[in-house]
């Protein structure tokens, strides 16, 4: 095994869109590629940890040295984390669908010939980050939350910190004259309740490594 500042610690991460089925042909999904919470996931098993990575539906090469649990939807995706709990850190790096449709079509849904498109009703999905996060027994010792926004990044950080009851979080700017979404780069900024770090633009790889870094000096020192 790898030796590092996370030898003997487990790191679970999720990443990825999730898949939301409508019928059997059909998926309500986001852009995610996954790419940073893989690269993530690489880094935690490159210092030392063992890493379960419960992993959406992405096109991308599974990380040496990480176990990847394959989910479609929300609910398997907080199913597949409390099965993989206790860990030492829990990164929440998906981008889970906030809606699923209530119901599942059994078979294809069909034009009936009318014009009429079929009412689609939704219904809201349980929020991962906040379940863990505020779990009374057997909470991951340091929890990390993503804040993917177009505006007002650290507000609206900040306020999901309090509100998903997280340790840290990532905030990004995902608005589109960015590129961070599907794209190789990313710039972030660390919202703790201690306060605001902000990192330079780097490549989503040098963000998971620095991001490990910051996780192990923070698990050092209590
Ligand atoms: O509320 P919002 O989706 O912006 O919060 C983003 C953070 O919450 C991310 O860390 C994301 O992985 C997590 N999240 C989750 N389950 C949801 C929605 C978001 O774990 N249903």
């Amino acid at each position: 095994p790898v030796v590092g500042p996370l030898s003997g610690r487990h790191v679970i991460v999720t990443a990825g869109p999730t898949h939301e089925p409508i019928d059997p042909v059909r998926y309500i999904a986001n852009r995610s590629s996954g790419k940073q919470g893989y690269a993530i996931a690489a880094a935690a098993a490159a210092a030392g940890a063992r890493v379960t990575l419960v992993s959406g539906p992405v096109d991308l090469a599974p990380p040496v040295g990480v176990t990847v649990i394959e989910i479609e939807t929300a609910r398997d995706m907080l199913a597949a984390v409390e099965i993989a709990l206790p860990a030492d850190v829990a990164i929440f790096a998906a981008a889970v669908a906030d809606w699923r449709p209530v119901h599942e079509a059994a078979s294809k849904i069909k034009k009936d010939g009318s014009g009429a498109a079929p009412p689609l009703a939704m219904t809201e999905n349980p929020d991962i980050l906040a379940t863990i996060a505020h779990r009374s027994a057997g909470r991951p010792g340091l929890v990390v939350g993503f804040a993917a926004e177009t505006d007002d990044l650290i507000a609206n950080a900040s306020v999901k910190l309090n509100k998903k009851g997280c340790d840290v979080i990532v905030a990004n700017d995902v608005s589109a004259e960015g590129g961070v979404m599907g794209g190789a780069e990313n710039e972030v900024a660390l919202v703790t309740s201690e306060g605001i770090e902000r990192w330079p633009r780097m490549p989503k790889g040098e963000v998971g490594r620095r991001l490990v870094a910051w996780i192990g000096a923070r698990l050092a020192n209590g």
